[in-house]
């Protein structure tokens, strides 16, 4: 078992594989939370998946568990804290979703992610580009040891258990969205598409990966039967052929 950090807010998530850090975020009028997921690989490095702003005592935290090797802006809405985490983490590689070099062109980065996932991951990691939108994209991770797949926005699962969703973010989704207790995209996904069918194949693809767990960036993480959870959060993309 993998000991907890020194700072509470590393959770472990799969014992000496994974951990997350919960931080609150605020867009557009509302607060809810944001996730910062931590996979070790089998060699011990980490990568900082969706990182969060790092401050002394999480860096210790995370360096307890082991050495940054990559930090990761794994989606197009998930890049603005990389700086501070590659302050943070000077020696680590920054892995960048194809996208986000646009949005922040002063970002450092030092590879775009695809389908095919660098050479020290690949024993452990798939890796799934999901294109057809113009308002966002991501890549979807499938840590193989733990059959986990880590997404961003692709699934947020926000209801009656989920902790830091203030007044506004409730009122969206129970009456404006109709995600509230559903696995659903992001509703940037659903106002976005421009090739559903393109994004279908992708994600048709990653329901045959060997998953039962999801972390995701937003809402209630899923310990158990994940596939049926993606499955029902996807149906209305992977149906289109
Ligand atoms: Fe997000």
């Amino acid at each position: 078992m993998a000991a907890q950090g020194p700072d509470p807010r590393l959770t472990p998530f799969v014992a000496g594989a994974i951990w997350t850090v919960d931080y609150p975020v605020r867009y557009a009028g509302a607060r809810f939370r944001a996730r910062m997921t931590v996979i070790r690989l089998g060699d011990g490095r980490l990568i900082l998946h969706s990182p969060c702003d790092i401050d002394a005592d999480l860096r210790a935290a995370i360096t307890a568990i082991g050495p940054v090797g990559w930090i990761v802006a794994p989606g197009t809405f998930h890049h603005l804290h990389v700086g501070a985490a590659q302050a943070a983490f000077p020696d680590a590689s920054t892995l960048i979703c194809p996208g986000v070099e646009a949005k922040q062109p002063g970002l450092a980065h030092d590879g775009v992610l695809g389908d095919v996932p660098p050479g020290d991951w690949r024993d452990e990691i798939d890796l799934a580009h999901v294109p057809g939108n113009r308002i966002i994209a991501e890549v979807l991770f499938f840590h193989r040891p733990s059959r986990t797949l880590i997404v961003t926005d692709l699934i947020e699962l926000i209801g009656d258990r989920t902790e830091g969703v203030d007044r506004v973010l409730r009122f969206w989704w129970k009456w404006v969205t109709f995600m509230w207790n559903k696995p659903r995209p992001a509703p940037e996904y659903t106002m976005g598409w421009r090739d559903r069918r393109a994004a279908g194949r992708v994600l048709r693809r990653v329901l045959e990966w060997d998953f039962d767990r999801i972390v995701l960036a937003h809402g209630d993480l899923v310990t158990e039967n994940g596939k049926a959870v993606a499955q029902e959060a996807w149906a209305k993309i992977v149906k289109r052929r």
